[in-house]
């Protein structure tokens, strides 16, 4: 056991590409030299989060998050430097040898272990389907067409008939009945004494996380049993409400294609990617929620849902529409005729039948529109207003104003209602939003109401800000800066700790920002990282570090005059003459200086 030697470290950063990892998490667009996105650590709907591939580090100007990839990776994974590093290191192919010390806390060793002991069950199932001597699921799924290449890319298995199949296989590898039990493996007997397996004679679906983890299973009954399908329950790995199935597999494909398409079912997920159709996921049986948004506009701002027809799939269907669109993601709906899933369209349509439907997805005002009318055509005054009460909101969320008037005509036109009655609900709903939520926490509307926290700097704070901005950008340039500005000169604590590192620092390579957030704590990281994300003024750079001195001299110099005033003060009340003589000659001196620096 020991620390990651830096040498491993240092590697591990030389060959990351922060743009590429970040782009895992968050959607990134181009915008000059660096790239925005939606940050991924506050709320917000304007990007603020930049990523600078030239320095490797990534910046938020709206909360002041910043780092280099290690951070980002520790943040965004909630895991500890060390696990950071190994991550980082798996992405790029530098192995971290087992003896180093990744786990130093206890809580992730267990997180590890109870990882490591999910995958092992999977890996039992998927051996089980393959050879064991019961053939009844190895038909099942060949009566569903699975092909074999599906099989193995979403590692499917099978949970054999039994009590306690699995129970003992993984006991005699060491697990801990208690463990199994909290990680939904087993079930305890109704007295309580006993424990058995949960999943029995069951095709076994593993279900992942977004960093591609077994975090959990779904079961699917071959003998007509109850449920159809029996699911891990919570545990703390595995949330429904957070994990989408198949996100593992469909990511690139999501980016690629610019949208993706959540469906309702696991299968209908499979059967997709069996036919190429790879940008698909779905929810495990719940309606979509705000946090597998999210994680999806990590990769798309157009997101297709695919629903049932029946009434409860379009009740699932709207609430997920309107959460979509509050978060200011594109939506759209598809529809898939006679009352079929996407399972059955695509074996019986084909790719070339997929993409059609694909064209002919509803817009969202297209889509409650078609849904109101349902009901039947609206005619009475009231019962349009109803249909419009409905609308009003997604119009409201509309970002793009040419979009918005024209879904207000078409709301107009199809209700047979004049422009202006459409347009004042749509006031009076954003007034009332108004009232009711100040800080547009539910909603997000249109106006860009949240709190930024970005803070002023102070004319000293700049002047160091831009200083340091510009020897890490022009290393060159710091002999000038080195003869002048002492460590003392500086007002922050971050700013000195970073000027300290610059003095250290011998060779180019531990001068990188990326290199130099090794060594600085959290607070000075966020620092670091939002002082080389500044927009440094096009003038000739040596005319603006003068300017920087003279201004970091200055106001350094005052305060120091004020700390020598006040000593003097208190010299001269404690009576304290010799003090009081040696605090003047300073005060004289520092005068000197002061007034031989300024013009
Ligand atoms: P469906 O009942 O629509 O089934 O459930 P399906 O996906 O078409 O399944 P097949 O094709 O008959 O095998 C849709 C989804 O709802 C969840 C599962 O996530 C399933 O994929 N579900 C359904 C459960 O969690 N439990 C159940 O008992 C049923
Ligand atoms: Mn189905």
């Amino acid at each position: 056991m020991g620390y990651i030697p830096e040498e491993i470290i240092e590697e591990i950063l030389h060959k990351t590409d922060i743009v590429q990892i970040i782009s895992e998490y968050v959607l990134l667009k181009k915008r000059g030299k660096n790239y925005f996105g939606i940050c991924p650590f506050h709320q917000e709907d304007t990007p603020s989060f930049s990523v600078t591939p030239d320095k490797q580090i990534f910046y938020c100007f709206g909360c002041n998050a910043g780092g280099n990839v290690l951070k980002f990776l520790m943040l965004k994974e909630g895991i500890s430097y060390p696990e950071a590093i190994r991550m980082a290191g798996v992405k790029v192919g530098v192995h971290v040898p087992d003896h180093y010390n990744t786990n130093n806390t206890r809580e992730s060793q267990e997180r590890q272990r109870s990882y490591k002991i999910i995958a092992t069950a999977s890996k039992f199932f998927q051996q089980h389907l393959l050879y064991h001597k019961d053939t009844e699921a190895r038909n099942y799924l060949q009566s569903r067409n699975i092909s074999s290449d599906m099989i193995e890319t979403f590692q499917i298995g099978y949970a054999p008939s039994g009590w306690n199949n699995l129970l003992n296989f993984l006991a005699a590898k060491g697990a801990k009945v208690d463990e199994l039990f909290k990680l939904g493996l087993i079930v305890k007997s109704q007295q309580g004494t006993n424990y058995y397996d949960r999943f029995r004679n069951r095709v076994m679906l593993p279900i992942h996380d977004a960093a591609g983890r077994i975090v959990g299973f779904g079961g699917r009954t071959i003998d007509g049993g109850n449920p159809k399908y029996l699911n891990s329950p919570e545990t703390p790995y595995f949330n429904k409400r957070h994990l989408l199935y198949g996100l593992h597999l469909a990511r690139s494909a999501i980016r690629d294609c610019g949208y993706a398409v959540v469906m309702e079912g696991y299968l209908d997920v499979v059967a997709a990617h069996q036919y190429g159709i790879k940008n698909t996921v779905a929810t495990l049986g719940t309606a979509l929620t705000r946090d597998q948004v999210k994680l999806l506009m990590r990769y798309t701002d157009e997101i297709v849902i695919s629903y049932d027809a029946d009434a409860a799939g379009v009740q699932a269907a709207i609430r997920g529409l309107d959460i979509i669109q509050q978060l200011g993601c594109r939506v759209k709906v598809l529809h898939i005729p006679e009352g079929k899933d996407p399972d059955d369209f695509i074996r019986a349509h084909g790719v070339d039948g997929w993409h059609k439907l694909i064209k002919s997805a509803y817009n969202l005002i297209d889509f409650k529109l078609h849904i109101a009318f349902r009901k039947g055509i609206p005619t009475s005054v009231p019962e349009k207003i109803s249909v419009l009460q409905e609308i009003v909101p997604n119009l409201s969320n509309i970002k793009n104003s040419v979009e918005q008037e024209e879904s207000i005509k078409k709301v107009a036109s199809a209700l047979s209602l004049s422009w202006e009655s459409v347009i004042s609900e749509l006031k009076r709903y954003q007034t009332d939003l108004g009232k009711k939520s100040p800080n547009g926490d539910k909603f997000v509307i249109k106006t860009d109401n949240n709190i930024k926290r970005k803070s002023k700097l102070t004319a000293r704070e700049q002047a160091e800000f831009l200083l340091l901005g510009i020897i890490l950008t022009d290393f060159e340039l710091f002999s000038i800066v080195k003869q002048e500005i002492k460590l003392e000169h500086f007002g922050s604590g971050e700013n000195q700790k970073i000027y300290s590192l610059l003095l250290k620092s011998t060779d180019e390579q531990r001068r990188e920002p990326a290199m130099l957030m090794q060594h600085l704590n959290e607070k000075e990281q966020n620092t670091l990282s939002r002082l080389l994300s500044q927009q440094i003024p096009g003038e000739n750079p040596v005319d603006i570090l003068n300017d920087c001195i003279k201004i970091i001299k200055e106001q350094a110099g005052k305060k120091h005059q004020q700390q020598l005033l006040m000593r003097l003060k208190e010299a001269e009340r404690a009576g304290d003459m010799q003090q009081v003589a040696e605090l003047l000659q300073q005060l004289q001196q520092l005068s000197n200086t002061m007034n031989t620096d300024l013009p």
